[in-house]
């Protein structure tokens, strides 16, 4: 126990990385599919959230916890099952639905973490034909109905949390001891024969998706069950895939299939193999009565097309209820999303990342796709219609053959001008799409990306910052936002600082220059240089003083002030280096960001 423990707290600042290396043939479907419908359904469903009154025990709202949360006995956790309404659950609604919002794969909630099985297992008298007496297998039905309908079929089984099987793990186990032999024997009797059955019983499975969201080495199970695991899958069913949540390092095996993200986390970086983020349509993975932090449309539409621009999927969680039913606040949010889909989906099923900086654009951002050798399409998803009409697209040289709507079945050209690495799109008043307009570029050849640029924001400018430099050197250190961001991102230079970015400038003529900093030193004192081209603005770094950051909380803070630097002259237009050199002499200057922006 004691032994347990230290390990436990050493390993715990180890982070937990677990991916793979390579798309594999195993995975390109769910590589191109992007998008699946996950489903939290259980002998929980019916509590709602609620037990003898008492909401549920922790604020995250995952009502699939209760049992454990709220301290449920499991005699009286499956009196829960009398609230079901066997009449009205029907799995075929579940596909279907998924089927009408775009979705091309289910995962269902095989067995959750109660460690109660929504199908006819052998291994385990815990299940839902039984206990419900109803003769439901809630897997069979499931499968049955993907089969029909055309979705693939994915199982989500949690194997190392198990909170019927007294030997298994339940997170008590921390404090009372644990009986790594005991477990071994849940191990061997339940979760093996269990998984047996899913890939035996019921076609073919698509995935299984495990959930054991910490190394294997911080808890209970051990590296030879999880493999044992992962063979017995690869044996029985070689094209099934299986995510990160099993539980080994990508040092430990580099064959897991992809790499699941946090709940709810995003994608942030593009990565090079299959991933995926499990997201929520509210918050609870299972029903949950009381919950109320809805994602709109548009957050679920972001989101997806967000992942797939950095070659990621979406899986989508809906928690049914007792009767199988779906809330109006679910339904009408699928309706949506399958109902743009359907006008858009061209923009994410078998698209991808395209070769620039994430987070470039600030009216959206864009995926990609190959049909073949002369027929390629960069689509431009617009979240921020621009309000001159006028999109800018940097940092593509190759001159598109056609502009169009996604959306407009006739395709009508949209006029347009391309100079150099920028393209510029005349748009109507009105967006295509009230949530996301997605206008397509067709190139002939693959579209050559000219990569370190800044692109022009919105209002007319190049903000350069300290995300988006090309080169950094000196003595300063990058500080991340603080005091809920009153404190911006800023880089502390003690001695001296050179960063450098690249823009293209379409019109020439004057532009002016301003910078923000904060600068604690009671007089004028050290430089701040701008370069560009032949000019060079050079003046003293200015005392910015302080604020207020919250009234009346005694929270002041540094000012981060704009200054002005001075104009610069384009005659021609082009891409331009822009270096900029911080020297302050007694006190450190903390630096933010430069703008650049056109005098007319
Ligand atoms: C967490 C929760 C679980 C949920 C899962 C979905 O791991 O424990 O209830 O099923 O996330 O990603």
């Amino acid at each position: 126990m004691l032994k347990f423990k230290i390990i436990i707290i050493i390993l715990s600042f180890a982070p937990f990385v677990s991916a793979q290396k390579n798309t594999g043939e195993r995975a390109k479907w769910f590589v191109n599919d992007r998008l699946g419908m996950f489903i939290h359904w259980g002998v929980y469903s019916s509590a709602e959230g609620v037990w003898k009154g008492e909401e549920l025990r922790n604020n995250n709202q995952y009502a699939e916890w209760i049992q454990y949360r709220n301290r449920i006995s499991k005699s009286e956790y499956l009196t829960l099952l009398d609230r079901f309404d066997w009449e009205s659950i029907d799995p075929e609604k579940w596909v279907i639905l998924a089927k009408e919002s775009g979705m091309k794969y289910i995962t269902l909630t095989a067995k959750h973490h109660d460690g109660f099985a929504l199908w006819e297992s052998q291994s385990s008298e815990y299940n839902i034909y039984n206990k419900s007496n109803k003769d439901r297998d809630i897997v069979k039905e499931l499968a049955d109905a993907c089969k029909k309908h055309g979705l693939k079929i994915g199982l989500y089984y949690s194997h190392w949390i198990d909170w019927e099987d007294e030997r298994s793990w339940d997170h008590t186990k921390e404090v009372y001891g644990i009986d790594y032999k005991n477990y071994d024997r849940y191990w061997q009797e339940k979760v093996i024969p269990q998984m047996t059955e899913l890939l035996t019983n019921y076609g073919e499975i698509s995935i299984i998706w495990f959930d054991m969201w910490i190394h294997h080495s911080r808890t209970i199970v051990s590296k030879q069950q999880l493999f044992q695991l992962k063979n017995l899958i690869r044996k029985l069913q070689p094209n099934c895939l299986i995510n990160s949540r099993l539980g080994l390092s990508i040092e430990e095996d580099k064959d897991v299939d992809f790499r699941t993200l946090g709940d709810n986390q995003l994608g942030k970086e593009k990565y090079e193999y299959p991933w995926q983020t499990p997201a929520t349509i509210a918050h609870s993975w299972g029903y949950n009565s009381r919950q109320d932090k809805w994602k709109s449309t548009s957050t679920i539409l972001k989101s997806l097309i967000g992942n797939v621009s950095l070659n990621g999927n979406l899986m989508l969680n809906i928690g049914p209820r007792a009767d199988g039913s779906l809330p109006y606040e679910a339904l009408s949010r699928l309706n949506d999303l399958g109902n743009w889909l359907k006008k858009n989906g061209n923009s994410i099923y078998g698209s991808e990342a395209f070769d620039l900086r994430t987070n470039l654009h600030d009216w959206g951002t864009l995926t990609y796709k190959e049909i073949n050798d002369n027929k390629h399409y960069i689509f431009l998803h617009v979240f921020n219609w621009p309000l001159k009409r006028l999109l800018k697209l940097t940092g593509i040289s190759s001159i598109p053959k056609k502009i169009y709507s996604l959306s407009d079945t006739e395709n009508k050209s949209l006029n347009f001008k391309h100079k150099s690495v920028l393209t510029e799109i005349n748009l109507p008043k009105n967006p295509f799409d009230k949530y996301v307009s997605v206008i397509v570029l067709e190139y002939d050849k693959k579209p050559f990306a000219v990569k370190g640029l800044v692109a022009e924001s919105g209002e007319g400018g190049y903000s350069l910052n300290l995300e988006n430099y090309n080169y950094i050197n000196g003595d300063g250190k990058i500080n991340d936002a603080k005091k809920y961001g009153t404190i911006p991102k800023n880089i502390l230079v003690q001695k001296k600082q050179i960063l450098k970015w690249k823009i293209f400038i379409s019109e020439p003529g004057e532009y002016r220059v301003d910078s923000s900093y904060s600068f604690q030193y009671d007089k004028d004192e050290g430089n701040i240089k701008f370069e560009i081209n032949e000019t060079k603005l050079k003046q003293k770094l200015k005392s910015t003083g302080k604020t207020v950051g919250e009234p009346l909380q005694d929270w002041v803070i540094d000012n981060y002030k704009s200054n002005k630097l001075g104009s610069f002259k384009i005659n021609k237009a082009g891409i331009y280096e822009v270096t900029l050199t911080l020297e302050p002499y007694t006190d450190p200057v903390k630096w933010q960001w430069l703008w650049i922006k056109s005098k007319k």
